[in-house]
Formats: C-alpha cells, structure tokens, sequence
C-alpha cells in the first residue's frame, strides 16, 4: 500500500500539536469523484479553529483528524462519471465539510466542487483563494440593493477575506468607495497589493480610531471581518448594511453549512442573533452575519475574475511541507491572528 503525508492531529489541539503523518493515498471510490495531486493548500481561520475544537459541539473531530479546505493541484485520476474534469487539468477547491485534509499530498474530491484553476494565477495564488473569496463574494452579495455607487467599509482590508472584499467591492460590484483599516506596517502595501484605486482611503488601526475620522452617518455597507461592526453604527446611513464574517451566525445561517446541527442549537444562535441585530436595527441598519456556503459556480466566478485582473491573490507566506516546523509556526501565526499580510500558504508537492 502506498503512503503519502498529511498534517493531522489525534486530540484537539493548537498547532503545535499537529503531527505530519504517514496515511494511505486515497483512491477514487464514487463515479463522481477526482482524485487530485496537491501541489498547494492555504491556511484558514477555521483549520485551527477546527483543531482546537470550537465546533465540536455540533460537528465533533474523528481522531486522527485533518483540516484544511483550500487546495490548488493537479487532476491525477477521475471517476467514471465525471466529465467536465479530466486527467492534467489544473484545479482549485474549496474542499467540502466531509472531504476536509488539504494539507496533503493527493486528496479524493466531489467533482462538483472542483474548478479549473484561474490561467494567470500560480497553484500558491489559485490555493490561497477559495474561502476568503467566496467568503467576501457571498457577504457582498448579501447585501440587498448592491453596491454600485455606494461607500463602503472593510475592516481589516489586507487580511485574506478583507483583501477579497475590497477588489470585489470595487473591481466587481461598482462601489464608489472603498475605506479599509490595516495596521501601520502595511499602510504602504495596500495599493501594491490590491491595485491601484481599490481603495480610497486607509486608515491605520494601530493609531487612528476608524469611528472618529469617518463622518457620522456615511457609510453604505460595513464588512466586518474583525468583529467590529457594532461599534461603526453611528457612521451608517439609515437602510445601510453590516455583513459580518466574524459575530455568530444566526442558526439558519448556520445551517446551510451544517444542515444537520440540532435545532436547540439553531434555537440558541437565533436567539444571541437578535441581540446584534436589534442594537442595529435601533439606527435603522441592517445585520447579518453569514456562513460560506461553497459553490462550483462562485468558483468559475472568482476564476473569471481572476483572469480578468479584477481579483489578485495575495499571498504573505508560502512555507514547504517539508519543513514542519515552519508549518506549525505558520499555524500558530494563523490562529493568533496578527501581523500576517494576506494568505499564508503550504506548498505540499514541491
Ligand atoms: N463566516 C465565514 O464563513 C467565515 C469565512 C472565512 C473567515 N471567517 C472568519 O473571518 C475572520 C477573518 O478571516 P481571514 O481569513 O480574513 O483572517 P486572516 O487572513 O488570518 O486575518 C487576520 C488579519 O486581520 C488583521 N486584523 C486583526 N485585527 C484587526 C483589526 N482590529 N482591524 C483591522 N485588521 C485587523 C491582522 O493583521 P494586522 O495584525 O496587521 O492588523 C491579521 O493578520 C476569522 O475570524 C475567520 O474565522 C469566517
């Protein structure tokens, strides 16, 4: 039997108990699927939210457990029905809830969630895109009316959702204006990495308090993707929108990612949900707070866009499996949540 390497972990654990162990090559066992060689997977948020058991409530870890659901690779083998995929291709994925374990060498996928790579992006770029982009894609999406000529916020605007949000803000929905907040080391970054009037102003969190330099009652969208929102509500206009990424999902929300979560635990989310939205409806704002739910087709979208030059991949860090010491560090970095620019990323088959 063949073995390859993958990041796993045998209790929930911070990333400095993962283990890079020696498991059996997967092998395609449904028509529908492809079985992918992974040359990239990019680190997210959840993978160490995931490890250290924040949602083992309703979504418990089988030990030993693998995280990760951003992927680029190439197609190694596919499953008699699949059509649109073939041998040689090169792919990204947003792994499915049931898949997860990119930080492998080859990983068996749905095929109805595999795209073809964006052409002008490299496998470290393609991998660094799915959850934070169609994260940002479907908050942006959400706000009813759009975006078109509208102001808007994304606070933390070179983090990996953030840096998503304000090129589609931008690039894709037409919005007039696009206001960021990013600490002081990358003020200087933001058009080097996003492109030339992505953003219209920066503000440096570290030094400048975002509600006290935006007028009062300016702003048509909040995207929140640092838990902030509920303190920017005297800068929205009435009717205006908060997306948050961060603040707890209502329970229905929740449920498209999760479809079998139990409903007392659905009952709870929506109950700590109205407390938010109540606070904003009092300034006549709308609230959500969203899930990613991933689609192929979104995919296609951020492909297209990709190739385009209306969506860069911003990548902070790549770091080889091959030195697992640095994968851990890199974790670690991850789940502490400061300093990092954009995606930290793991080249898996060098
Ligand atoms: N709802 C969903 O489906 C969904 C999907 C994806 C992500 N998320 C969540 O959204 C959050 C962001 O995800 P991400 O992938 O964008 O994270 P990330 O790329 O790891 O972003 C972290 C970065 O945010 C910056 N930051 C921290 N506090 C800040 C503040 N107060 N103001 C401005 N910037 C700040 C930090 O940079 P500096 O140190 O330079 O400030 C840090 O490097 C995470 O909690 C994640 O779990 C939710």
């Amino acid at each position: 039997m063949s073995t390859i390497k993958a990041v796993t972990f045998n209790k929930y654990t911070k990333p400095d108990g993962f283990v890079l162990a020696d498991i059996p090559k997967p092998t395609i066992e449904r028509p529908g699927d492809v079985l992918i060689k992974v040359y990239a997977a990019s680190i997210n948020p959840a993978d160490v939210k995931r490890a250290i058991g924040t949602l083992r409530i309703f979504d418990p870890e089988k030990f030993p457990a693998k995280i990760g659901y951003d992927l680029a690779g190439v197609i190694e083998s596919v499953g008699d029905d699949v059509c649109d995929l073939k041998i040689g291709d090169e792919i990204f994925v947003r792994l499915a809830e049931n898949e997860r374990g990119a930080f492998q060498e080859y990983v068996v996928a749905s095929s109805k969630t595999v795209a073809l790579k964006p052409k002008n992006l490299t496998f470290e770029e393609a991998a660094s895109l799915p959850v934070a982009a169609l994260t940002s894609l479907q908050g942006l999406l959400a706000v009813k009316g759009g975006l078109q000529d509208k102001t808007v916020f994304v606070t933390g605007g070179l983090s990996g959702t953030g840096s998503a949000a304000c090129q589609l803000a931008k690039n894709v929905f037409g919005a007039a204006k696009v206001i960021t907040t990013v600490s002081t080391p990358k003020i200087s970054r933001i058009s080097e990495l996003l492109g030339e009037g992505v953003v219209d102003e920066v503000i440096d969190y570290k030094t400048t308090a975002a509600g006290k330099v935006i007028p009062k009652g300016s702003l048509d969208v909040v995207y929140d993707t640092v838990g902030e929102a509920l303190s920017y509500l005297h800068l929205m206009k009435p009717g205006a929108w908060i997306i948050s990424i961060i603040m707890l999902p209502s329970g229905q929300n929740l449920k498209g990612l999760f479809p079998s979560i139990p409903r007392w635990f659905c009952t709870m989310l929506d109950m700590a949900f109205k407390i938010p939205q109540y606070r904003a409806s009092r300034y006549r704002v709308n609230y959500d707070s969203i899930v990613l739910v991933p689609t192929k087709e979104q995919l296609l979208d951020l492909k297209r866009w990709a190739e385009e030059g209306k969506l860069k991949a911003v990548v902070g860090k790549v770091v080889p499996l091959s030195d697992f010491e640095g994968v851990k560090k890199a974790f670690t970095e991850v789940y502490e949540a400061k300093g990092l620019t954009g995606k930290t990323v793991i080249k898996i088959i060098e």
